[in-house]
């Protein structure tokens, strides 16, 4: 019966979302989601996204269905954006997904269909939806260490050993870039390694790139992943534009697959289809035309990269003024995106949300763009008190 379910402990973010929002507390600070915030602490529509979504008003003749696959001309757009010269190559082949989070599921849920005995491999801490989603298409997680918090540095040796281990066939979820939850991106030389190892093991890597943009740049954040596409011959690339088009309710995201040939492509994405049309038949048109209307436009295009570097530069800011305040923070600067993960016991965490109305996630993660430019010292005073002086 329904009324014999098992107890459920709620998603962690979801439930400080939940308890953030509860909270009236007028000086509080809410750097728990990732979501963007202006000077003033608003989360506003983007101009290029107003822009596009008033063309859209006036130009749309029709919301009868788009098909499976979504915005083709979206895709069409993303694909340079993503994989640079590699964007003609005709064994890459994509679907629009209710944002990123729809690309992983369908993701996994592919591989579980190719493959039901593969293991995937999840370096942690990483997104506390990574696991769930894995492990509800049946897939075996095998878990390493990817971040010490006490060194604040990547474990590269047990990435590298782990994934060494593997199995032909397992699975390797990577961060693109902008590493969430620490913040703690592979460098170029690390990439290039894991990528051999990759080639070398004939193992399957899925790339989730959620914040591109947010990091280096949009060029720059997608280094790894063009690495990855370049050498490996099947690869499974979950995207987002929730975060650098803002478009985070209108849930907009793509699943991009690439195999040996065109033909074999052109297989799986049926699969994908058909799974998606299992889950939520055809996805959401709304936010998908809007990124098409942006990216389609050279105008709208160009005011959308400098609405991401205005977004990046505030992210860089922040950074510096936490790295500035505290010796124990100097490793900010040193992190790429929207997250960091100060290094906070789960106490301290609560005693941030008691006695300072600061939110954040268990873990030490925060959103670096969560806070008001007149909330960053106040922001910057709390951590360095709990932290200890
Ligand atoms: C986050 O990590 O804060 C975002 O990706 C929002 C989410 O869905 O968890």
């Amino acid at each position: 019966r329904l009324a014999d379910l098992h107890p459920v402990k709620s998603d962690s973010l979801l439930a400080l979302i939940a308890k953030a929002n509860a909270d009236t507390r007028p000086e509080k600070i809410d750097v728990g989601v990732g979501v963007y915030k202006d000077s003033q602490g608003r989360t506003p529509v983007m101009r290029s996204v107003k822009a596009a979504e008033k063309r859209l008003w006036e130009t749309q003749r029709s919301k009868s269905y788009l098909g499976g696959a979504g915005d083709a001309r979206m895709l069409q757009l993303l694909k340079p954006i993503l994989f640079g010269p590699h964007a003609g190559d005709e064994r890459i082949v994509g679907l629009q997904t209710p944002g990123g989070c729809g690309a992983l599921t369908l993701g996994f849920n592919l591989v579980a269909k190719a493959n039901p005995k593969a293991r995937v491999l999840v370096g942690t801490p990483t997104w506390p939806n990574h696991q769930p989603i894995i492990a509800g298409a049946g897939l075996e997680i095998v878990e390493y260490p990817y971040y010490d918090r006490q060194e604040r540095r990547i474990c590269f040796a047990q990435m590298v050993e782990a994934i060494g281990a593997a199995r032909g066939g397992d699975v390797v979820l990577l961060h693109g870039c902008c590493h969430n939850p620490t913040g703690a991106d592979l460098d170029e030389a690390q990439w290039r390694e894991v990528v051999r190892l990759l080639v070398e093991r004939q193992l399957l890597p899925v790339v989730d790139i959620a914040y591109q943009g947010l990091g280096k740049g949009l060029e720059e954040d997608a280094f790894g992943l063009r690495l990855v596409i370049e050498a490996c011959d099947e690869v499974v690339v979950a995207q987002s534009c929730d975060k650098n088009f803002g478009v985070y309710r209108d849930r907009v995201g793509a699943l991009f697959l690439k195999t040996g040939t065109a033909n074999t492509s052109g297989n799986a994405i049926k699969h994908v289809l058909q799974i998606a049309r299992e889950m939520w038949s055809m996805p959401p048109d709304h936010g998908g035309a809007v990124v098409r209307t942006v990216l389609d436009d050279p105008e709208l295009a160009a005011d959308w990269r400098a609405e991401v570097d205005e977004m990046r530069a505030r992210i860089l800011a922040i950074r510096e003024r936490l790295a500035a305040a505290h010796p124990k923070l100097a490793f900010i600067t040193e992190q790429n995106g929207m997250f960091s993960m100060l290094p906070v016991t789960p106490q301290q965490v609560d005693d941030l949300r008691e006695r300072h109305a600061i939110y954040m996630a268990d873990s030490g993660r925060f959103n670096i763009l969560g806070m008001a430019d007149d909330e960053v010292d106040r922001f910057v005073a709390a951590v360095v008190e709990v932290i200890g002086g």
